[in-house]
């Protein structure tokens, strides 16, 4: 019998998995893997050149958030870390945020006006900062990383004049990042303790608990970027010295 101690290996399959912990597929999803899958990891990883010791690790994060303090993140390539925060900003663009305004919008059927105008302005903002967060992300940082990386390999030109010309932008953008995370950790935090306790349950605790989920996913997503990636980033620009030029 699995226990919840035991740890997720890429020995196991989709099916497996998401038997044990239904909210993995969130996870296989961005990879384009088929959740009900009998393949083990490791054949499907080899396959679609996924990188399997990443994706184990953050199963195992996701099934258990104490993992994200014991797993080294920092091991694995900007790339590799730049690839999964890209992926899973698309993912929650397009399924998590669309999902969470469906059962916002069956809600309104379900509970009274003044309830409805609260949550739904709460969300709307939400979503308005979410939104522009992933947008710059995806515009400086990401692209700022995987410069500096290429840069690190090759030491091409035209990537150090891009290091050179961004990199004042990418700093200001790492500095705010951790300003905004201090800001949005309480709401998180309420969110994260959140089960429900009902088995039927009204549109409104479904949406508490999707956006628990969500939350475990994006405290997972954040630990990454600014304790790895940003970390990672810092210290390559520090050894070459081209910090304050
Ligand atoms: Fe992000
Ligand atoms: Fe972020």
């Amino acid at each position: 019998m699995y226990k919840k101690d035991d740890m997720i290996s890429a020995s196991h399959s989709p099916k497996f998995i998401t038997k044990y912990n239904r909210n993995i597929y969130h996870l296989f999803n961005r990879y384009k893997i088929a959740p009900e899958s009998n393949k083990n990891l490791n054949e499907i990883c080899a396959k679609e050149e996924i990188n399997v010791d990443l994706l184990t690790d953050l199963i195992n994060c996701y099934n258990d958030l104490d993992f994200l303090k014991k797993i080294k993140f920092e091991n694995y390539r900007i790339p590799v870390l730049v690839d999964y925060l890209e992926k899973s900003h698309k993912y929650y663009l397009e399924k998590r945020i669309p999902e969470l305004e469906q059962s916002l919008l069956k809600l309104t059927h379900q509970e009274s006006f003044t309830f409805n105008y609260v949550i739904i302005n709460f969300f709307k903002e939400y979503k308005k900062d979410i939104v522009s967060h992933f947008k710059t992300e995806d515009e400086i940082l990401f692209p700022f990383c995987k410069v500096l990386y290429n840069y690190l390999q090759y030491k091409s030109q035209e990537d150090l004049i891009f290091i050179l010309e961004n990199q004042k932008k990418a700093f200001a953008l790492m500095e705010h990042h951790k300003q905004n995370k201090d800001e949005i950790d309480d709401l998180q935090k309420v969110l994260l303790k959140y089960s429900p306790n009902n088995k039927k349950l009204s549109y409104f605790e479904i949406f508490l608990n999707q956006m628990s989920i969500f939350q475990q996913d994006l405290k997972i997503h954040a630990e990454i970027e600014e304790n790895v990636l940003m970390k990672k980033t810092t210290i390559i620009l520090n050894s070459l010295e081209i910090k304050n030029v």
